[in-house]
């Protein structure tokens, strides 16, 4: 892994020479992730550059590809770099005193209403540095590319002004210069309603519909928006509105839908062809019916289910019947999910939620792509692709979804380079 601080070349910076490189990975066993769920037992890859050239069985390569470089993975399974889709990993402090009130008994959303919660960390938000929040926030990344995590989706959503806004996206961005790792940004300003609009949640969606939105897409600062839909939260109307907004300037939408009472936002997130919605334990079929047909995936978020204690499980059967895409995320935050391991998310969602261990890894590649609107680039190990792959000490696929707790992960190749 290139050391914090030291600037992670991408592509387009590398010289021409070295951008141009072929190398083969061969002797390896490869597991695609693309629809068909390919498996290779003697396969090889082939990259150029940052990108993968070809992929199949060995000794189908053709002849006419003369590499620079060739690596022996020894017979070693390869993925496609993993994609945590749903991520609040910059923020400062942690709300550990607030978990020990919820172990007394005290609920999430009473603590929110308090003005705990997300609140509380907007505090610590907005008293940080730039420098102070990607120093707290690097080690959450690491620990996420120590498992072979290469692409991350990271929330604003703790500073509600729009400055401290800007200030979490400029961060979030920032970190894939320290760090061998693809950074999309999302804001989540209608998180909670800050103390500046209280009572007035209308003006406060109104400023950051008409307003915020325009100016953080002007900076380049947002890949996607997204809405905390709930009680404690924001209402479906209140989405429309957002949404009408990032509509008119092209800018794909999400949604925290469904995860502590069943508000009707995910009906209206797929008829607005949202790339994901988020959490879901309260949605049923209907929903599950309206995502599979909008093609919005459904991203499942089992560390915030175990950590909050909830007891209403995600409509899998559901979904599944449907025909939905499902993703898995880790929703790393200091409220629901203080945690920034994808792999105990993946195994959280076979044991808790009832995924197979290839649906699992489909949730962590294919379809994680897809809830971040790269399913063009990322996600596969198919011609084409970016070159993200990880190398693992496994015998097979399955042991991942399998292990709750220990990191099987050998060696990381992003954009063609191995970086660790
Ligand atoms: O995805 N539900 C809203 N947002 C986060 C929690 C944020 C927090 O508690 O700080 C979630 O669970
Ligand atoms: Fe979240």
């Amino acid at each position: 892994m290139a050391p914090v601080g030291k600037p992670f070349p991408t592509p387009a910076e590398l010289p021409f020479d070295m951008a141009d490189t072929l190398h083969l990975w061969r002797n390896a066993r490869i597991a695609a992730c693309d629809p068909a769920m390919t498996r290779l037992a003697q396969g090889a890859l082939l990259t150029r550059g940052s990108r993968i050239e070809w992929v199949g069985a060995e000794r189908d390569l053709p002849g006419e590809y003369r590499p620079d470089e060739a690596h022996d993975l020894r017979g070693a399974w390869v993925t496609p770099g993993l994609i945590d889709c749903h991520t609040h990993l910059v923020f400062c402090g942690n709300r550990a005193a607030e978990y020990a009130e919820r172990l007394r008994g005290r609920s999430y959303e009473e603590i929110a209403r308090k003005g705990g919660g997300i609140l509380s960390t907007m505090r610590a938000v907005r008293a940080a540095s730039e420098q102070q929040l990607s120093d707290e926030s690097l080690p959450r990344l690491e620990s996420l590319l120590a498992e072979g995590v290469t692409t991350v989706e990271i929330k604003s959503g703790y500073g509600l002004t729009l400055k401290d806004e800007a200030k979490m996206l400029r961060v979030a961005r920032s970190l894939a210069h320290a760090l061998p790792v693809t950074i999309t940004t999302t804001l989540l300003a209608a998180h909670t309603l800050p103390p500046e609009y209280a009572g007035d949640p209308d003006a406060y969606i109104k400023d950051v519909a008409e307003l915020w939105l325009p100016a953080l897409h002007e900076e380049g600062l947002i890949d996607a928006v997204d809405i905390f839909c709930e009680k404690i939260g924001f209402s479906v109307e209140h989405a429309r509105r957002l949404y009408d907004s990032a509509g008119r300037l092209g800018i794909p939408v999400k949604m925290h839908a469904e995860q502590l009472s069943n508000l009707g936002g995910s009906l209206l997130a797929a008829s607005r062809g949202a790339l994901s919605c988020d959490h879901l334990e309260y949605a049923g079929a209907p929903e599950a019916e309206a995502l599979a047909a909008a093609g919005t995936v459904a991203v499942l978020l089992p560390v915030a289910f175990f950590c909050l204690a909830q007891e209403r499980k995600p409509p899998v059967a559901a979904l599944r019947h449907a025909g939905a895409e499902v993703a898995i995320a880790t929703d790393c935050n200091p409220g629901s999910a203080p945690g920034s391991s994808l792999l105990l998310a993946m195994s959280m969602a076979t044991r808790l939620f009832g995924l197979t261990c290839e649906e699992a890894l489909a949730g962590v590649t294919r379809h994680a792509a897809r809830a971040l609107g790269m399913q063009g680039e990322r996600g596969m190990l198919t011609a084409g692709k970016a070159a993200d792959f990880v190398v693992w000490s496994i015998g097979e696929p399955e042991e991942l979804g399998y292990w709750s707790g220990f990191n099987p992960c050998r060696s990381v190749i992003k954009a063609g380079r191995r970086v660790s």
